[in-house]
């Protein structure tokens, strides 16, 4: 994927538009869930810029536990309504954190996070987990970033069974 920054010469727009291509190029024939999430964690580590984590979490009863991921070591277990990841869960709503340090509650995993976005992934009405990306650059994230993710959410939901790996 071309850079998501200004010196590569593409917008935002152009690389989340290439990004879903590979997305879907990765997971053409292949509907395992645990397989394409850890895939979609490791193109979008490599793909966007300025990232320090990018990961899954899946909703075990009341709670988000640990699911493939990008980047150093993070907490399993994440509780409905706790920190950014809870707190999107519950209202099932993307929540976008220019300042970590700022958010009641926020949870930190890496010390180098600055700010982060996190997105419920939600199949048919029902709430399976979250997407979470960190960086360690203040407000790196923006409603571009958000659209982006969101399509590359839904078409992870679209072309995977995820339902085995939530209970
Ligand atoms: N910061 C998150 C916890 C997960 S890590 O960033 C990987 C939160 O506040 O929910």
């Amino acid at each position: 994927m071309r850079a998501a920054n200004p010196s590569s010469g593409f917008s935002k727009v152009e690389s989340y538009r290439e990004l879903r291509t590979q997305l879907a190029a990765l997971f053409e024939g292949e509907r395992e869930g645990l397989a394409n999430a850890a895939n979609m964690s490791a193109l979008l580590f490599q793909s966007l810029p300025d990232l320090n984590w990018v990961g899954f979490y899946f909703l075990r009863g009341r709670e988000l536990s640990l699911g493939p991921f990008q980047g150093k070591v993070a907490c399993v277990r994440i509780g409905l309504g706790s920190g950014v990841c809870g707190t999107a869960a519950e209202r099932r709503e993307t929540i976008i954190v220019a300042d970590v340090h700022a958010f009641e509650g926020h949870i930190a995993c890496d010390a180098a996070s600055n700010s982060e976005i996190v997105l419920p992934l939600i199949q048919n009405g029902r709430l399976l987990g979250v997407l979470d990306l960190d960086s360690p650059l203040v407000a790196r994230f923006d409603q571009e970033d958000r659209i982006g993710l969101n399509a590359a959410v839904d078409l992870l939901l679209e072309c995977s069974d995820m339902a085995r790996l939530v209970d």
